[in-house]
């Protein structure tokens, strides 16, 4: 048998050791969240904060490590790296009883035991703090405290209530009962890179969802979109994750009718044109789901022009034809953003080669990123679908690009009007040179004759 972590080893020692928090649990057990089992002060008083609290031992957990029962010392060893137990709390937070006993009479319902809680149990047991907000404000006033009734508005609140669901998450299927952690810790199971595994542990299982008619691709398609990727390889943690869209517990995000909306609430400007849009009135009639008709919901990738116009790869194509409005603009935003984009290009390059060969052009290209911004204007414009807001943008490029296109040209002019410069230099040095080189085997010539003669 290997012996535990140092750090499980340090957080058993706190445990064992950490007397106010067992207090505290005394009088929090004296209010166990039960309400079948008689206790004194009933489940709807007050947890009590560990702090205010007299030293005392805690046999729970030094019991059931001796037990050598992994079923009963697991919950300790991993109770170490837990947040209730860095706040104080000991094992009777949650499963009440009176942690001064040694035998098993502190498992007695009596002292307010309630064994393990099952799942529905579990939500009072945890609501019981977390709903407080009078309590909850003593440890971390700006933490909220609506998860309970959030949760009770999602499906899996709703399938749980009302047909006692054994399958659907409850708070210890996301927060793991001994290893509860804040969500900004990376080992945490709610940490913006942990949380697909969490979701996925049961919407990726097809067995776990077989009794339900949904798809269970969510993760593998999740971990192919650009949002994953922005998050694991950009490490932008302000990308979205399941709980970004459908909400931390289940209701949709503050502001936020449906969870196909989410998506303006980070791309406003898209989100913005789009709501002004043709299109956002035209969607909710026939039920188009907004932005996910053309971008997908979990399999979102980068997008690029090809998506615009009627080409093979074009979004648009699949609504409209080439003779209706709809083609027409398409065709009409592709023919400008391409236009711009050629521009932009060329110009750059010019000013590339004018750079490689030594002329200053550091303006004009620092003037140029004007038109890549234009360009990127005109991307986000298209979701007006009207031709004229995306002609402004690339108008307005247009002119910068011609700007640099000109500068690049003069700039050429200058390199070639050098290079002519200096060939013609050459040619007379080189003159100069011959000429120099006639005049010393001239003069060498003379001298050895002069020799010969003396
Ligand atoms: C003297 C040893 C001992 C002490 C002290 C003790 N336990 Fe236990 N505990 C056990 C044993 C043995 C079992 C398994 C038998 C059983 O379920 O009754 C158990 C079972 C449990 C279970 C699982 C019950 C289930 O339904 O599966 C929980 C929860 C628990 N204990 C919590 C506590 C808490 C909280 C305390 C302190 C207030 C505590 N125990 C004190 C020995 C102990
Ligand atoms: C934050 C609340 C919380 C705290 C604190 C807590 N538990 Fe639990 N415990 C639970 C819940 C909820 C369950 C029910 C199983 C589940 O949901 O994972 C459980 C289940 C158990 C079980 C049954 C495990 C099984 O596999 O059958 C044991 C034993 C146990 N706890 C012991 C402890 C001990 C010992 C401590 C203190 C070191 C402790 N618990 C602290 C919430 C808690
Ligand atoms: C005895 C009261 C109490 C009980 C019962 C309790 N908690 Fe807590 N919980 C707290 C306190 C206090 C904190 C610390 C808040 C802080 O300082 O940020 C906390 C912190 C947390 C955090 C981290 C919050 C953060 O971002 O800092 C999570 C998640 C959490 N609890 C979930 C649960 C779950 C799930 C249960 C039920 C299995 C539960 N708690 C039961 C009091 C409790
Ligand atoms: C379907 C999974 C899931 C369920 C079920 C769940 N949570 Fe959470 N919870 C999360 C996620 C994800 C976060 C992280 C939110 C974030 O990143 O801010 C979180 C965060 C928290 C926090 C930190 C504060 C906050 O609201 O952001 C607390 C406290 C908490 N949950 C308690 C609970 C309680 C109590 C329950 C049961 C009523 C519960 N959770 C049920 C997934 C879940
Ligand atoms: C313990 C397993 C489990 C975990 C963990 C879990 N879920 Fe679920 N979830 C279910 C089950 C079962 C359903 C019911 C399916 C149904 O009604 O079609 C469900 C339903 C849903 C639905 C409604 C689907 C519909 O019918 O339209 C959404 C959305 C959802 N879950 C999101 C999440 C997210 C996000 C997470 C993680 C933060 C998560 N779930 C974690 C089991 C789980
Ligand atoms: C960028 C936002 C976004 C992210 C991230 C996201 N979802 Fe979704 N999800 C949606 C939208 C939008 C829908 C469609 C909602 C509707 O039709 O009502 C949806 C639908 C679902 C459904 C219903 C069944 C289905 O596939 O249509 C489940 C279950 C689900 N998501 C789970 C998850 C899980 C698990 C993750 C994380 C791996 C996740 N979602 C990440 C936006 C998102
Ligand atoms: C929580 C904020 C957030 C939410 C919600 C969100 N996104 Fe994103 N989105 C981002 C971030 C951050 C990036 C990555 C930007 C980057 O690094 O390229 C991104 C990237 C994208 C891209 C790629 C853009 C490109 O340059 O090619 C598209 C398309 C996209 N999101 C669409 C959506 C859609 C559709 C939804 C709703 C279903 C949505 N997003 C919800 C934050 C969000
Ligand atoms: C999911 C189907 C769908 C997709 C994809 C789609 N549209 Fe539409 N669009 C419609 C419907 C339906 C209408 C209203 C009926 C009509 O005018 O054709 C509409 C109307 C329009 C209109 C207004 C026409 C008018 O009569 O005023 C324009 C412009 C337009 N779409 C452009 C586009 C462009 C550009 C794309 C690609 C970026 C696109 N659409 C993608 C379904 C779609
Ligand atoms: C009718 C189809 C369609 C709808 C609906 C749509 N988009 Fe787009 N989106 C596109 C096309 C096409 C592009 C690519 C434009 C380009 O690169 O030329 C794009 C590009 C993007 C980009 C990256 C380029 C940029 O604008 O910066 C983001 C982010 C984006 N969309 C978000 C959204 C959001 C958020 C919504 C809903 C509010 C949405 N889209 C609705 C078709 C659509």
């Amino acid at each position: 048998m290997s012996g535990p972590p140092m750090t499980a080893v340090a957080g058993i020692a706190a445990l064992v050791l950490l007397s106010p928090a067992l207090a505290a649990a005394r009088a929090v057990t004296s209010a166990p969240p039960s309400d079948r089992v008689a206790a004194p002060a009933g489940p709807a008083a007050r947890p009590v904060a560990p702090a205010a609290a007299k030293p005392a031992r805690d046999s729970c957990a030094t019991c059931h490590l001796e037990t050598g029962d992994d079923r009963l010392a697991n919950p300790v060893k991993a109770y170490a790296g837990d947040i209730h137990l860095a706040k104080g709390f000991g094992c009777t937070a949650c499963h009440g009883g009176d942690p001064n006993e040694d035998g098993m009479e502190a498992m007695d319902p009596k002292k307010g035991y309630i064994g393990a809680p099952d799942r529905r149990r579990a939500i009072q047991v945890c609501g019981r703090c977390h709903s407080d907000a009078r309590f909850m404000r003593q440890y971390n006033p700006s933490l909220r405290v609506d998860q309970v009734t959030e949760y009770a508005t999602s499906v899996h609140g709703r399938r749980l209530r009302e047909q006692n669901d054994p399958r659907v998450a409850t708070c210890t299927s996301c927060h793991p009962a001994h290893s509860i952690k804040p969500p900004s810790d990376p080992a945490s199971s709610v940490h913006p890179l942990r949380v697909a595994d969490t979701c996925g542990r049961c919407h990726a299982d097809a067995k776990a969802m077989a009794a339900y008619r949904i798809p269970t691709d969510q993760r593998d398609k999740y971990r192919r979109s650009v949002h994953w990727k922005a998050m694991s390889v950009k490490g932008d943690l302000s990308a979205p994750t399941c709980n970004d869209c459908h909400g931390n517990h289940g209701a949709a995000p503050p502001g936020i009718s449906w969870v196909g909306n989410v998506c303006g609430q980070c791309h406003s400007v898209q989100g913005e044109l789009f709501g002004r849009s043709a299109h956002a009135r035209v969607f909710t009639d026939i039920g188009v789901p907004g932005c996910v008709a053309c971008h997908d919901n979990h399999e979102i990738h980068e997008t690029g022009d090809a998506m615009l116009g009627l080409g093979d790869e074009a979004v648009c194509a699949s609504c409209h034809k080439p003779d209706d409005k709809g083609g027409r603009t398409a065709v009409a935003m592709r023919g400008l953003i391409d236009s711009l984009a050629t521009e932009h290009d060329g110009a750059r390059a010019l000013l590339t080669r004018a750079e490689h060969a030594g002329i200053e052009v550091s303006e004009a290209q620092f003037d140029l990123n004007g038109a890549k911004d234009a360009l990127v204007k005109a991307r986000a414009a298209i979701h007006g679908v009207t031709v004229d807001a995306v002609k402004q943008e690339i108008d307005g490029g247009l002119a910068i690009a011609a700007k640099a296109h000109a500068r690049g040209v003069r700039a050429l002019e200058e390199l070639r009007f050098r290079r002519t410069g200096l060939a013609i230099s050459v040619v007379i040095i080189a003159a100069l040179i011959a000429a120099l080189v006639l005049k010393i085997r001239q003069v060498d010539r003379r001298q050895a004759a002069g020799e010969r003669q003396a």
